[in-house]
């Protein structure tokens, strides 16, 4: 594996993404003064990742000593500027910035330029204030642009190298390529990681972390990443899996019905179906703020959640469909957005006095690779590929207070609009779309009458990973089409309005 060090850069998470996408398993570390849990790992090869800081201060982070000597490292960005300033050589702060595009110019042949499709010269991604101003001794500059005189270095005999430019990141032309090189042909890395084998991997893991008779209870919301790890645990573990699923009734249409037909019928997982949603639609009366909300169907959900769980008799682990992103965030070195914009209450956290141990399956994937799980596991398509659904469900896609007729409009809205998008076969093009009902009635007219119904919200945008997003760009027929539909199909709201704000400086959800 190749172990990447961060250093805080909002880009290290594509760095591990470009290898495995290449079959190369990498896994993230915060950087730390202490080397023992990267020596722990015995990486073939290690990445340092760029940062928002300066080498020129004294108090920014550094390499543990104990990474050189021991396999091959690479350094981009901050991570060239550290490896510099650590073995010799300076870097200097400020005069000659670049950010964005630059033209790079391969001067010496150097193994991680090779099996790229153009010659010496080519466009990258440059984004730093510093720069190196001396190398160290043993290093040659193998590329150079005309902000960053070293802009790619190296030295080949200690397996040392660095690029001033991002590899990672989509407009550096070839990137992919460079990273590749650096994990196979300087670290000696095989291209041969693939989904089948991580399966069997985390299937003898849980088979291990378990026991041969331990007992697991998994919360299911019909989401992917819960049905991912449902299935994966009852593939490793079989009956002595116990599914629970608590509805609170603020789920998309016929969402409820499925997650029983798929689970319980289905798959035979011993499933527990436990109908909430007369309590979380009482404790929700009258709540119009979006946080308190949150707060109450999270702290709801525990308390059933753990209700339910009690009475399945000798569990002792709770399954969690808990991602790779999360793990990270929650480990980085840049600590995340220390703004809270909204509390992102993940229904089925681990309520904190059950004394449960945590079993996560897919704590080392992506979205995206555990749709590819899913598919491995033989999941259907239309879970699989199922857009993100927030845990508070509808409450937060209609501002203002509750009511259960409200849920209704908005239920059928939703699938009306949904439908729209899967027939014109543009579902998964679109990374999350969705009604919104809003909290104000307009003045329509329909057959010869006055009407005074619900205005209805549509969003749809696309992202890679929820944190920024764009519009999706329906034509115009689309959005006409949709909107008659929804109009003559649910009763209930007489005018339809298309949501154009990206993320930032919106937010994919209304709350
Ligand atoms: P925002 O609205 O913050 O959403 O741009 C980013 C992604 O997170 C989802 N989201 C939530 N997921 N609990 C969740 O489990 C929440 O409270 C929550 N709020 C937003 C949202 O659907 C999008 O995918």
């Amino acid at each position: 594996m190749i172990l990447i060090i961060d250093f805080g850069s909002q880009v290290t998470q594509l760095i591990a993404r470009r290898l495995r996408d290449a079959g190369i398993y990498t896994e993230i570390m915060p950087s730390t003064s202490d080397s023992a849990p990267y020596l722990a790992k015995k990486p073939k090869g290690v990445i340092l990742s760029g940062g928002p800081n300066s080498v020129t201060h004294s108090d920014t982070p550094r390499v543990p000593d104990a990474i050189w000597n021991n396999a091959p490292v690479l350094g981009i960005c901050y991570g060239q500027q550290t490896m510099c300033e650590q073995l010799g050589g300076k870097v200097e702060a400020g005069t000659s910035r670049e950010f964005g595009r630059a033209r790079l110019e391969v001067i010496t042949e150097c193994l991680l330029f090779e099996n790229l499709p153009y010659e010496t010269d080519f466009d990258v991604w440059m984004s730093h204030g510093d720069h190196v101003a001396e190398l160290p001794d043993g290093f040659e500059v193998v590329a150079c642009s005309k902000g960053a005189p070293f802009a790619a270095i190296a030295n080949s005999e200690l397996g040392y190298y660095g690029v001033q430019f991002h590899p990672e990141v989509v407009q550096t032309v070839g990137g992919t390529q460079i990273l590749k090189n650096f994990a196979t042909l300087i670290c000696g890395c095989e291209n041969s990681w693939s989904m089948a084998a991580y399966k069997s991997q985390a299937i003898s893991d849980i088979k291990e972390q378990v026991g041969l008779n331990g007992r697991v209870i998994c919360g299911l919301s019909g989401g992917v990443d819960s049905s991912v790890a449902a299935i994966l645990l009852h593939q490793a573990i079989g009956d002595r899996l116990t599914c629970v699923f608590v509805d609170h009734g603020l789920l998309r249409k016929g969402e409820a019905e499925e997650v029983v037909a798929l689970f319980g019928s289905r798959y035979n997982i011993p499933l527990i179906h436990k109908d909430a949603s007369k309590l979380f639609l009482s404790k929700l009366e009258g709540v119009s703020d979006p946080e308190q909300k949150r707060k109450i169907i999270g702290a709801s959900f525990i308390d059933v959640f753990d209700e339910e769980a009690q009475k399945i008799s000798g569990a002792a682990f709770l399954a969690q469909g808990t991602l790779y992103p999360d793990v990270i965030e929650s480990i980085s070195v840049a600590g995340g957005n220390n703004v809270t914009i909204k509390s992102h209450h993940n229904v089925g956290g681990l309520p904190e006095h059950m004394k449960l141990t945590l079993v996560e399956p897919l704590r080392m994937l992506f979205k995206d690779e555990v749709r590819q799980l899913g598919r491995e596991l033989g999941l259907p398509e239309v879970l699989v590929g199922r857009h993100p659904f927030p845990g508070p469900g509808l409450a937060i896609r209609m501002p203002g207070s509750i009511s259960e007729d409200k849920l209704d409009i908005l239920r059928n809205a939703d699938a009306v609009y949904l439908d729209a998008i899967r027939k014109a076969g543009l579902y998964d093009e679109i990374w999350q779309a969705f009604a919104v009902l809003l909290p104000v009635k307009t003045v329509g007219v329909m057959g010869d009458a006055r009407s005074y119904e619900y205005v209805c919200g549509l969003r749809a945008v696309t992202s890679t990973d929820g944190m920024t997003a764009d519009i999706y760009p329906f034509s115009s027929e689309f959005l006409a089409h949709v909107a008659t539909r929804i109009i003559n199909e649910v009763s209930g709201i007489n005018r339809v309005v298309y949501d154009y704000t990206s993320k930032p400086p919106g937010t994919i959800e209304w709350e």
